[in-house]
Order: structure tokens, then C-alpha cells, then sequence
């Protein structure tokens, strides 16, 4: 094609058909394409055909041979996609002109009867729901293998005490298994967000044409159903403009990413010598190319810093998204690359934090005495006066101005002898207040509180939790590789090219 855009021969080559006297500009084509990055939807694009042209020729709007026909040549277009034999270029636009464009090489000119009753508009919105099914099942799965690992480090950690923080400064001792599964209260919420944007993309909006319905007695119900879809789109305009399912994925992908950052981050900080909490194993973190002393935690330093082009992506596609008018609009290409990264991203992070995890040395000594130093026992002091009966402000200050003298005298709580507690309140000289972790953390034994039988039992809700959501990401796993699959038998395509 010509630089400036070349004059068309009566019957030669034309992108878009009769209304254009000339080729398409260089510029123009390679900026417009879409291919090098929307072939990965190729096997969905390629089985929403397959359902529109098996509805064709059930309806009688091509004939049934023709259908089969159609059909045969693009499971034959399958299957070169599987060998890798399947070569797009930039002429072929985009994913669904290119398998349209090697349908008409296999099959002849009766490819052109598959888009009837179609345009690129529901077909593309189509392709993009079926690729988002599959994406947020994957998705699920991984924060599932990640919930999975940290219930098996807080088994395996169930009654190590640590530091609980506020403010980055020790705080009160909590259970490392009541912090870990902190994370998995997290992603219980992230895999409950996954199911939620899958219900909602789970419609099919093919019939919608290219705005406004088609003037064809197809049956949209039966491709939705022939495709896995649980239900079709309500509203034409709507289903060829809308990328909410985008943006939903986009969301529930930020937010895994952000809840996993911030465990990155915590597992940056333990491993670093002012903590010395964990440290990563060998096959899990790095050295230094000039310090030899170095071992570096790089997979969670990735894992947080991956973060910002998967919230970058949901930013850019709202952005996208915003200003623009019903229905259909170019802008809406933009909204794969993004999509297609962050589930990339995500997944790339899902896939190596349940390893780094199981891996990690947790350092049960230091964190055991950490979490009983800095006075983290001081509202376990308080509380004991407040429960003989002092308002609690006072039991307060009080405990306060002790904290405060042991700062001046270079003491702890464990230094004071019975008389010096007994001169700070006349209730410590009957009962003093308990200075280890263990005794402090079964203390809250309230619900959601880290006392050691409500750990237990809020580990055994999440196990529960977690078998029941992975059974349903089974069952729809299944449904979904059966619809992407080729049936059992099928008509053999001729190989040679059919004649044009
Ligand atoms: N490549 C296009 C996209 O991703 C497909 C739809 C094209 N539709 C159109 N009216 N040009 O959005």
C-alpha cells in the first residue's frame, strides 16, 4: 500500500470496501491497527464466530451447508492457530479482520456470509467478555494459591508472638497467624470482588450489531448459551459501548495488587537487619553485584513496585472511558493493552509470593521478644486497673507516668519489684499486670481478636471459605474449556486455497 494511499483498480484490494477510491495511508494503517496486540483474543474471537454462524444457519439466514462450511474453515483457522501457524500482519487490522481475512484463503467468497448480522462492534465486545471470563478465573485461582500459603504459614507459625504495630511503632503483641491472616481477610475480599465482576461481564452482547440491533430473526439467547455466557446484554447501545467489565477487572486487580504490595512491604522491612524478623531463602532473593554481603529481597520489592502500572491501567481506562458519547467509539481499542497487562502483572505476582512465603525463615525468637519489648504490655497494665475498677483514663495516665519513670530509669515492666509496683497504684500490690506475649495475646480473646482459640477459628472459617470458592472456580473452569475447545469430530477443510 502506498505511502499517500494508492488509487484502488476497479476490484482490487480495499480495507473498507466499495465507499473508498483509495488504499489506506502507511501511517494510517499502522496507527489504526490493533492486531499485534488483540490476536491474543484469536481462539475467543474465532469460537463467538463459530456460535454466530452455527445461529445462522440453525435460523435459515445462511444456508446450512454454508454455515458448516464456514464453520469447518474456522476450526480450521483453530487449529493453525495452535500449530502457530497463524500470521496476522498489520493489514489485517485487527484479530477479527485477520481471521476473516484467512477464513475467505480457506474457504472462498461464501466467508463473506459470516458477518452478516454482525459488526465488529458486538463481535469485539464479545471476544473481550469471553477473554475477561478467563482471566478473572485465573486470577481467582492464583489469589487462592496465595490465601492457601499464608494459612499454611500461619499453621506452621500458630503460636508465635510478634509485634503488633500502629504507626509503624510496637503497639500491642498480636499472633504472627492472627497478621498473616490479616492478608487473608484481604484477598477473601479480592476473590469476592473476582466473582463479582465475573457475574456482571458473564453476558454476551453479540446481536447487538454495530449500535443498534440487526435486522435479522437471529436468536441471541442461543449463541449466548452455545458460548458459556449465563445471559445476554439488555440494551444495544449499551453493550458495544460499555467497558465497566474492564474496569471492574481493572479494580479488583488493583486492589489484589495494593493488598499485596503492602505485604511486600512488610516483608521488605522484616527481612531488613533492623527487624530481622524473616529472611527469604536463598532461591528467593538476591546479592549484590558489588557488596558481598548482600542478600536482597527484589521479588517483594517487584511484587510492590508492579503495583503502580496495574492502578496506572484501571487510571487510564477511566480516563478513556469518560468522555465519551454513545455508543460505539475507536477510543474503546485502548481498553486491551492495559487490561492485558495488569491481568499479566498480577498473575506474574500471584505466581511467585506463594513460594516466597513458604520459603521465608521466620525468626520466632526475635519476634517473640520483640513483641514484649518497648512497653507493648502497657494497655494489659491499664486494663487490669481498669477492670478492678479505675476509669479507664485514669488507669491511663497512671500507666503512662510509669512508662514514663522506667524510660528515665532505664527499666521495663519485668524490672519492678512488687513494692515499686505496689507505689505506683495500690491495686498492683495485690494483682500485677501480665508481661509476656503469650498471656497478652490470649487476653483479646474477643471475635476477630488474636487471642489463640479466636486465631484458630478464624483460620478454620478462611480454610472453608477458601475450599467452598475453589469448588466453584472448578466448576467454571470446566464450563468455560469446554466452550473453548473444538467439538470431538468435525468436517475436514480442503488445504489448498479455495478460489477467491
Ligand atoms: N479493533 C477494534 C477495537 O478493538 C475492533 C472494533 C472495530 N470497530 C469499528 N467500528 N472500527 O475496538
Amino acid at each position: 500500500m502506498g505511502e499517500q494511499g494508492d488509487t484502488v483498480a476497479p476490484g482490487g484490494p480495499k480495507a473498507w470496501g466499495g465507499r473508498f477510491a483509495t488504499t489506506p495511508d502507511v501511517r494510517l494503517e499502522a496507527f489504526n491497527a490493533s492486531v499485534g496486540f488483540d490476536v491474543r483474543l484469536v481462539r475467543e474471537d474465532i469460537r463467538g464466530s463459530v456460535a454466530h454462524v452455527r445461529m445462522l444457519g440453525r435460523q435459515g439466514i445462511v444456508p446450512p451447508s454454508e454455515a458448516a462450511a464456514i464453520e469447518g474453515g474456522l476450526w480450521h483457522v483453530w487449529d493453525e492457530v495452535e500449530a502457530g501457524a497463524f500470521a496476522p500482519t498489520v493489514a489485517d487490522e485487527d484479530v477479527h479482520t485477520a481471521v476473516e481475512r484467512r477464513l475467505r484463503e480457506l474457504v472462498g467468497p461464501v466467508a463473506g456470509k459470516l458477518h452478516t448480522a454482525r459488526s465488529r462492534n458486538d463481535q469485539v465486545a464479545t471476544d473481550l467478555r469471553l477473554w475477561t471470563k478467563g482471566a478473572l478465573l485465573a486470577l481467582l485461582g492464583g489469589v487462592l494459591d496465595l490465601s492457601e500459603a499464608l494459612l499454611d504459614v500461619a499453621t506452621a507459625h500458630e503460636e508465635v508472638a510478634m509485634p503488633g504495630y500502629t504507626h509503624l511503632q510496637r503497639a500491642q503483641p498480636v499472633l504472627l497467624a492472627h497478621h498473616l491472616l490479616a492478608y487473608v481477610a484481604m484477598l477473601e475480599r479480592d476473590a469476592d470482588r473476582l466473582r463479582d465482576a465475573y457475574r456482571r461481564v458473564d453476558r454476551s452482547p453479540l446481536g447487538s450489531g454495530a449500535l443498534a440491533g440487526v435486522t435479522f430473526p437471529i436468536d441471541r439467547e442461543r449463541v449466548a448459551a452455545d458460548l458459556g455466557f449465563a445471559g445476554i446484554t439488555v440494551n444495544s447501545l449499551d453493550a458495544v459501548a460499555d467497558r465497566d467489565f474492564v474496569l471492574d477487572t481493572l479494580h479488583a486487580c488493583a486492589l489484589i495488587a495494593l493488598h499485596l504490595s503492602r505485604l511486600s512491604e512488610e516483608l521488605v522491612l522484616w527481612a531488613s537487619a533492623e527487624f530481622r524478623f524473616a529472611e527469604p531463602a536463598d532461591a528467593f532473593a538476591t546479592g549484590s553485584s558489588i557488596m558481598p554481603q548482600k542478600k536482597n529481597p527484589d521479588v517483594a520489592e517487584l511484587a510492590r513496585g508492579k503495583t503502580g502500572r496495574v492502578i496506572g491501567h484501571l487510571v487510564a481506562m477511566l480516563v478513556v472511558a469518560k468522555g465519551l458519547p454513545l455508543a460505539y467509539n475507536k477510543d474503546l481499542q485502548e481498553d486491551k493493552e492495559g487490561l492485558f497487562d495488569a491481568v499479566d502483572t498480577v498473575l506474574a505476582v500471584l505466581d511467585v509470593l506463594p513460594p516466597l512465603l513458604r520459603t521465608t525463615r521466620f525468626d520466632r525468637g526475635r519476634l517473640g521478644a520483640a513483641a514484649e519489648a518497648d512497653f507493648a504490655l502497657a494497655t494489659d497494665a491499664a486494663d487490669l486497673l481498669a477492670r478492678r475498677g479505675l476509669p479507664f483514663r485514669e488507669a491511663h495516665e497512671t500507666v503512662g507516668r510509669l512508662v514514663a519513670r522506667c524510660l528515665a530509669d532505664g527499666k521495663t515492666f519485668a524490672d519492678l519489684t512488687v513494692e515499686e509496683w505496689a507505689s505506683v497504684h495500690p491495686i498492683f500490690a495485690e494483682e500485677r499486670p501480665p508481661l509476656t506475649a503469650p498471656e497478652s495475646v490470649a487476653a483479646r480473646d474477643v471475635p476477630g481478636g488474636t487471642a489463640p482459640p479466636r486465631v484458630r477459628a478464624a483460620h478454620a472459617a478462611a480454610a472453608a471459605d477458601l475450599a467452598a470458592v475453589r469448588d466453584w472456580l472448578q466448576g467454571e473452569e470446566a464450563v468455560l474449556a469446554a466452550v473453548l475447545r473444538p467439538p470431538a469430530s468435525r468436517a475436514p477443510v480442503a488445504d489448498e486455497p479455495a478460489p477467491a
